[in-house]
């Protein structure tokens, strides 16, 4: 016989980013974090696990190639959900003892270098638990896995609590409010190209933390005033405030990404150009029309409205050209092209923008749900 589960999960992307562990095997965070789970209609992780008697020994499969197992934070995954399996004791023993094939896709394009180890792990260790039945949380689970994944277990928006227990067993994920809460809530992923090999999240963060002089003073200080406040504008459906915080933090990540020595730089003058751009279209507007933010790379993830999106796709279009066929540079929720609003500046006063201004992709979304079983035998 054979059990398997197939499931899909989420990529987040955090507004109060997470950087810097206490520990490094367990994966436990110097400060809160707070992010956004995206819907899995336009990106998401597709992850099968099966168990059977007939399985020689466990296998892995990544977007089609076979991959070694042999990674301590699989591992520790792996087990803990074996553990947690044997005290539910919903599965006999000889079933525990069943070797398992994990088989794990994408649904975006990798080669847009877009974060895929949250939703991956998520994906992982929600699959797991489905197929072991275990109950309770398992992002203390994902959370093993990578860090950020821990979040992408929880659909809308999504904390994650530092914790302070040593063992980490309190280092966990919650949601904040379901998807349904903020329903007009879009996303827009500005695909940047970029070829230069950057420094991994998790090699960055640590080097911080053995330097960064302002790592320490955004852990003491800014981090847990702002998760009070974005939380509070969460609650009210308060954008202006929401956006101001998110670009507030993002820009003090990159700043500590820089106050490392060596410093880790994420951001391109593509990044920074479309930061400037929202900058000068909610100045015209005279309001918030959009927040952006960044992770541990150029790609621009912009947080807004649904009535705004086609006046900022028009001022991006407008400003960054492409060199990707039409069809394959728009994915996700359709939208009509419009000419650049008069109230974000129009088309003549956006300005002069620096050449080689190439996106990739634009990637059109939402906040959705946590992941899903598509399938079980
Ligand atoms: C910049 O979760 O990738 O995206 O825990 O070492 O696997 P590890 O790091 P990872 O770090 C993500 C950092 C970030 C910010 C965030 O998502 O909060």
């Amino acid at each position: 016989a054979v059990k398997s589960v197939t499931c899909v999960a989420p990529v987040n992307i955090a507004v109060i980013k997470y950087w810097g562990k206490t520990d490094e095997k367990l994966i436990i965070p110097l400060n809160d974090s707070l992010s956004g789970t995206l819907h899995t209609d336009h990106m998401c992780a597709k992850t099968t696990v099966a168990i059977s008697s007939k399985f020689s020994k466990d296998r892995m499969w990544l977007n089609g190639t076979e991959e070694s197992l042999d990674n301590p934070r699989l591992l520790a995954c792996i087990s803990e959900v074996k553990d947690r399996a044997r005290s539910a004791g919903k599965l006999t023993e000889e079933e525990l003892q069943w070797n398992v094939h994990i088989c794990s896709e994408n649904n975006f394009p990798t080669a847009a270098g877009l974060a895929s180890s949250a939703a991956g792990y998520a994906c992982l260790v929600y699959a797991l638990a489905m197929l072991y039945k275990i109950d309770g949380d398992v992002s203390v689970i994902a959370r093993r896995g990578s860090g950020s994944a821990c979040r992408s277990i929880y659909g809308g928006f999504v904390q994650w609590i530092a914790g302070t227990n040593p063992n980490g067993t309190d280092s966990i994920a919650q949601q904040i409010v379901p998807a349904s809460h903020w329903p007009e809530m879009r996303v827009l992923i500005l695909v940047v190209s970029d070829s230069r090999k950057k420094t991994s999240s998790t090699s960055g963060m640590q080097r911080s933390c053995e330097n960064s002089e302002l790592l320490k003073h955004r852990v003491a200080k800014c981090v847990p005033e702002r998760m009070s406040e974005i939380t509070k504008a969460i609650l009210k459906k308060d954008f202006e405030t929401f956006a101001k915080i998110t670009m507030q933090d993002s820009n003090q990540f990159h700043a500590v990404c820089l106050d490392t020595y060596p410093p880790c730089v994420y951001m391109n003058d593509v990044s920074h150009g479309i930061a400037n751009l929202i900058h000068t279209i909610n100045k015209f507007a005279g309001r918030t029309v959009a927040a952006y933010t960044y992770d541990a790379g150029p790609n621009a993830c912009l947080y807004l409205l649904e009535k705004d999106v086609p006046g900022v796709l028009a001022a991006v279009n407008h400003v960054f050209h492409t060199d990707t066929k039409k069809e394959e540079y728009y994915r996700g929720l359709s939208v009509d092209l419009v000419d650049v609003p008069e109230q974000l500046g129009g088309t003549k006063n956006l300005g002069q923008w620096p050449e080689n201004n190439a996106l990739r992709y634009i990637i059109h979304t939402k906040i959705g749900e946590g992941p899903q079983i598509v399938s079980e035998t």
